[in-house]
């Protein structure tokens, strides 16, 4: 893994071959194993603490069904994901709204699924959960938990306590605090777990998602979402979900193809962090001290070296543009004009424009996400009639912002 210098010089940065730091594996424990008794024992704890079945055998020998939550939009990449990532183990049944439901072993493998926001095991998959009768009744006839447990248990120390975490759109059921509150009483009741104090995670975090009428019920596998990285030691304003940033990377360029990538509105530097941990060679700009400050130091968080790869840059100048001329990739997320003010986005949209359209004429790729797809792929389109664009739009922050890609046409017939 390296950063590149502007110009093309290449500076150190050590190669990455183990886990995000703070992202391993923790082990199992026999206080956790000892904590829950209610389970099935489809899946115990080795030694070691990785997951062993009731059979004796690791991976995938027992296979179970999972859902991933995934950014509305992006559940086909993150089924991609799944199957690159798992193998042909692991079976993708469905790809549903927001949601992946797949059958597979145990794999701590999983735990490195980039794109996905979180990751349960499933207790119940139902369809008809329409009204508050129909939602308890699945919650208490059909979400058998134990054996969801069973498996989070070899993962992490058990403590008697739950917590439920909901997830509601358009349900008939009821809102979100209604459904918490009756998941809630059904667990504690059916398993003898005690609910966790309000807004606390419990070792123990049961998933409620309910989209209409259907609910998946399932146990978080790990003990934070997916969507938590351990390298974000800074925080800026408007930073990206890093599972849309991991998604627009695989977008722009397929996992095993390494790049140079380069994102021109870098901010905290999320970007350039997933794309070097896909692999990729990086380079990040951004027009504020304070947005640089954040995205070297979590870079250098991902892997010493990667920092010198990012610096200060105005990205409607042609000269910063000049300056990474070697990337090939260019992926970046624009400023929406909304947290962080921009001073004219008829500039913004020529910079970018100009800058994009000359770069995929000499064979770059790019991903950009913007609130206004329409007036990039115009402004592209001045300087590059032969780019060809495709539009994705998703769901993010209450919004549909839309990743706009870019690739060079066919070559003119002579
Ligand atoms: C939406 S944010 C990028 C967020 C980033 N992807 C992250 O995860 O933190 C847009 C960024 O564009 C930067 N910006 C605004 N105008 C710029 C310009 N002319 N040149 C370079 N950066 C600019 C802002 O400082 C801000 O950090």
């Amino acid at each position: 893994m390296t950063a590149y210098a502007a110009g093309g010089e290449r500076v150190g940065g050590r190669s990455y071959d183990g886990p995000v730091p703070g992202c391993g594996a923790p082990a199992g424990t026999d206080a956790g194993r000892r904590a829950w008794t209610g389970g099935h024992s489809v899946y115990a704890a080795s030694p070691d603490g990785t997951a062993v079945t009731s059979s004796g055998a690791r991976g995938t020998a027992a296979t179970a069904r999972f859902a991933a939550f995934a950014v509305k939009g992006l559940e086909d990449v993150a089924a991609a994901e799944i199957r690159d990532l798992l193998g042909p183990t692991a079976v993708v049944e469905e790809t549903r709204t927001k949601a992946v439901v797949f059958r597979a072993g145990y794999a701590e493998a999983m735990r490195d699924l980039r794109t996905v926001d979180d990751l349960c095991i499933l207790a119940a998959d139902v369809p008809t959960a329409g009204s508050p009768g129909e939602f308890r009744d699945a919650l208490a006839a059909h979400a058998d938990l134990a054996a969801a447990i069973d498996l989070v248990a070899t993962l992490r120390p058990m403590d008697g306590t739950f917590s439920v975490t909901v997830s509601a759109a358009r349900a008939a059921a009821g809102n979100a605090k209604e459904l918490l509150a009756t998941a809630t009483e059904v667990i504690a009741g059916r398993y003898g777990l005690r609910p966790s104090p309000p807004d606390t995670r419990a070792p123990i975090d049961v998933r409620i998602f309910v989209d209409r009428s259907y609910l998946l019920v399932g146990v978080r596998l790990f003990e934070a979402p997916l969507t938590h990285r351990a390298y974000r030691v800074v925080d800026s304003m408007g930073s990206l979900r890093p599972t849309v940033a991991a998604a627009m990377v695989r977008l722009a360029r397929p996992a095993g193809t390494p790049a140079r990538f380069w994102d021109p509105f870098c901010g905290s530097g999320t970007i350039p962090a997933e794309a070097a941990l896909a692999g990729h060679e990086i380079a990040g700009t951004d027009i504020s001290a304070d947005a640089v400050a954040a995205a070297r130091a979590n870079l250098a968080t991902v892997a010493p070296g990667l920092e010198a790869g990012i610096g200060i840059g105005d990205a409607l100048s042609p000269g910063t543009w000049h300056r990474h001329s070697d990337a090939d990739t260019i992926v970046t997320n624009l400023p929406w004009g909304k947290q962080i003010p921009i001073a004219s986005r008829a500039t913004l949209f020529t910079a970018v424009g100009q800058g994009i359209g000359a770069r995929v004429a000499r064979g770059g790729r790019a991903r950009i996400l913007t609130v206004e797809p329409d007036r990039l792929i115009a402004a592209i389109r001045r300087v590059n009639p032969a780019a060809v664009t495709h539009s994705r739009t998703i769901g993010l922050l209450g919004q549909a912002p839309t990743i706009v890609g870019v690739t060079p046409g066919a070559p003119a017939p002579r």
